[in-house]
């Protein structure tokens, strides 16, 4: 079946990059004859029109994609709550529980006369696209994530630009830490995998990573302190992966709510206030959270994510279903859904950038 219409929908937390997959895959479309519209805020603009002005479904033109390559976010919004496979839905006597909308969607898209769907979005959004293809969209998925924890491919765009910033981060906090003798512990986002803290800490030479990968003992880091002390070094950068957990222990949730996946932190401040207790010496957090996922993107990423965004509508063209495009260098191929989802890339322990950590004399805790 020949394409004439094509909707975009960015799902998840935000990653910097989406917006330049929305212009190349626009405009990839666009050469091709094709309308593209935009689904508001994941899939709410299809699901709940009457909460928008302009009812939830906008139209992608040339100039609504100008000059957006370098913006973090995402023009046509995002959501992490309300997952339409789990939506929260409230029963008549007043309790709640989680409803698959996935069969609405596909009603919804063949409604507006839409051919394919471009699904932007990590596992949980890819997930949601291998569904619909499932009940018989056409969809092809584009991986994005700061997080890097997607399988199949070798980079997702957004870890890039989050792993410069955080270790700015960390080059700026050496000099306080030195000046005042302290102890800085600084958590990373990541959720289960330890991707972020872990090429973070290495390039930021740090004293202690510890990764959800690599289960930490207290008193392993504070001896490392206590070592670096009695060398004259009277400071130490420790940098924690939010999804960090003791050995034995579980990693720290903030909260879970229907509907959306559970929220992790706390990580950091847990071990600066044992790493306090053992060591005595003045220790202090710092959480970057969500300001690794906002800003310009670095070129790798606006690279990666322009590529993407037109592979994605080149495997349309090519008659693809059910895939998602993915970074395997020094080229952009295609894997299906069912392949890439349900399914995490934590670090290998035995990988090189771990091996170096150690070579280096960076402990994890271990
Ligand atoms: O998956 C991306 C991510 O940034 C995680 O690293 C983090 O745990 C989560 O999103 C936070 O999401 P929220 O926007 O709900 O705080």
């Amino acid at each position: 079946m020949s394409i004439k219409r094509i909707a975009l929908s960015t799902g998840g937390g935000d990653a910097p990059g989406l917006n330049a997959v929305i212009r190349a895959a626009v405009h990839a479309a666009l050469n091709r004859g094709w309308e593209c519209i935009g689904i508001r805020e994941g899939f709410n603009g299809l699901l709940f029109p009457e909460r928008y002005s302009d009812g939830g479904l906008i139209p992608l033109t040339s100039n609504s994609i100008r000059g957006i390559t370098h913006l973090g976010g995402t023009i046509i919004g995002t959501t992490n709550k309300g997952n339409p496979m789990k939506m929260p839905t409230q029963r008549e006597d007043g309790t709640w529980y989680e409803k698959d909308r996935t069969d609405d969607i596909v009603q919804l898209l063949k409604k507006q006369n839409i051919d394919a769907l471009i699904s932007i979005g990590g596992d949980g959004s890819l997930t949601i696209a291998n569904a619909l293809f499932k009940k018989g969209m056409r969809v092809v998925g584009v991986p994005k994530t700061i997080d890097n924890d997607l399988d199949k491919t070798v980079i997702t765009f957004g870890f890039d630009t989050a792993v410069s910033f955080a270790t700015d981060c960390v080059d700026r906090l050496h000099s306080t830490a030195e000046a005042h003798q302290r102890v800085m512990v600084v958590e990373v986002m990541g959720r289960y995998a330890g991707w972020i803290a872990l090429n973070t800490g290495v390039s930021g030479t740090a004293d202690v990573i510890l990764i959800p990968e690599i289960p930490y003992d207290i008193e392993r880091i504070a001896e490392k302190i206590r070592q670096r002390e009695a060398k004259g070094r009277h400071f130490s950068i420790i940098v924690v992966a939010e999804g960090a957990k003791p050995k034995g222990g579980t990693h720290s949730v903030v909260s879970k709510e229907l509907g959306r996946a559970e929220r992790l932190g706390g990580a950091g401040e847990t071990v600066a206030r044992e790493l306090q207790e053992k060591t005595g010496k003045e220790t202090r957090t710092v959480v970057l959270g969500h300001l690794l996922r906002g800003g310009t993107p670095t070129t790798f990423d606006r690279l990666i994510a322009l590529r993407f965004g037109a592979a994605a509508v080149r495997a349309l063209d090519e008659g693809q279903n059910g895939i998602m495009v993915a970074l395997d260098p020094p080229t952009v191929r295609y894997v299906p859904l069912e392949q890439a989802t349900n399914r995490m890339k934590t670090v290998p322990l035995d990988c090189d950038t771990i091996l170096t950590a150690r070579d280096l004399g960076i402990s994890f805790g271990d």
